[in-house]
């Protein structure tokens, strides 16, 4: 903590219950004249003890009793939200330190994770509470049972094992276990370094964002190439979109005249490329993760668009894809590889490009809308 102390130092502790973490917080926090946001709902955690309790007793009231008796009220800033809500209120790179200790099962610890790292300036540190083990540590039969666990709050696979297997699991899921363990206090500690986004790479390189960029086909073809590599080695499926699905299935090829290249991944896949990082920056990249999923190299930049399920569609923006075309595994073959499409690939390039797709149009703008319908 004291290392991270600052003048106006801004904490944010996601699950404060009684106030164990926050009052620790608030210490260092009041010294240096900064402020700490306590978000909970104060209802407890679902499926844990707490979540009784809290229907006995009114525990925000406790929490507030026992700030203002430790003398930190005037440093609190209770926020009686859920940690969801509570992080879309705050701006990216205004967090100096973050304390993720709410709802502990597997989703809820990934969601706090990636909503709250952005929060972070550059620098800020995000921890939490309740590791004792990275996953990577573990042998593989405890890592199974981690893994058929991850809505429970504890396990105790063996005498004096404890984990918290959402913990656990989505500190490798997300942060591919580069992470402290301070001085086994159970407190996991990562300092945030600068998020590449979507915004710092095309204001690094306005050539390849400007409308009329033109590609450099061979450049994109080794792109697609070192991407597919990637994808491919962390099993994260992808599709060929907009003008790169366009070309290489009408052409046979990219089409010289587009200024990027397009991948459709999955939303639930995509937040697996936080783990394929290291291998992007490896072979040159710059690389934008979910949820602004962007890389760059060489003047030339590639976009991976999400599509989240909703009931039987695929839906990213205004697009909206039957899921079943996805599920197909379609291909073409396209550099000696076989690269995926949506299946009835001829009806889809219709709804993204009308009726009179097979016409090459050199002028041609997207139009970020669909320009046929279904
Ligand atoms: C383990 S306790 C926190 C303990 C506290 N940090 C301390 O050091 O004493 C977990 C807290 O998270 C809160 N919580 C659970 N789910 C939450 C959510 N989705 N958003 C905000 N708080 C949540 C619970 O109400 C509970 O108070």
């Amino acid at each position: 903590m004291e290392e991270i102390a600052k003048p106006g130092m801004i904490v944010a502790d996601i699950g404060s219950w009684v106030g164990g973490s926050a009052a620790v917080l608030a210490k260092v926090a009041q010294r240096n004249e900064g402020v700490v946001f306590c978000i909970d709902k104060w209802e407890g955690s679902p499926g844990t003890e707490t979540e009784e309790m809290a229907k006995k007793v009114d525990v925000y009231q406790v929490f507030r009793e026992r700030m203002i008796m430790s003398g930190f009220w005037s440093t609190i800033r209770p926020m009686v939200m859920y940690s969801s809500s509570a992080a879309s209120i705050f701006r990216d790179g205004i967090l100096d330190l973050v304390f993720i200790d709410a709802d502990h099962r597997h989703e809820f610890v990934k969601q706090d994770i990636l909503n709250w790292l952005p929060k972070l300036k550059d620098g800020g540190i995000l921890c939490g509470h309740d590791i004792f083990k990275k996953y990577s540590s573990y042998e593989q039969e405890i890592r199974e049972v981690i893994d058929n666990s991850l809505d429970r709050n504890a396990i105790f696979p063996k005498p004096h094992m404890c984990i918290h297997p959402g913990v656990t699991r989505a500190l490798y899921e997300i942060l591919n276990d580069n992470y402290t363990i301070i001085n086994a206090s159970s407190i996991w500690a990562m300092r945030a370094v600068r998020r590449t986004t979507r915004s710092s790479i095309a204001e690094a390189h306005p050539e390849s964002f400007h409308p009329g960029h033109k590609i450099d086909v061979k450049a994109c073809e080794k792109m697609l190439l070192d991407v597919k590599e990637i994808l491919d080695a962390y099993e994260i499926k992808y599709w060929l979109w907009f003008g790169t699905f366009l070309g290489i299935y009408r052409d046979g090829g990219l089409i010289e005249w587009d200024g990027d290249v397009d991948l459709v991944v999955y939303t639930e896949d995509l937040e697996k490329t936080f783990q394929c990082g290291g291998l992007f920056h490896e072979k040159g990249f710059e690389f934008s993760p979910w949820p602004d999923a962007m890389l760059y190299r060489d003047g030339e930049h590639m976009d991976l668009s999400d599509f989240r399920l909703e009931g039987n569609e695929r839906v990213s923006g205004y697009y909206r894809v039957e899921a079943a075309d996805f599920e197909a595994d379609t291909c073409v073959n396209f550099l000696g590889k076989k690269w995926r499409i949506i299946s009835n690939p001829e009806r889809w390039l219709g709804y993204l490009y009308g009726a009179d797709w097979r016409i090459p149009k050199k002028d041609f703008i997207t139009p970020g809308r669909p320009l046929g319908q279904k």
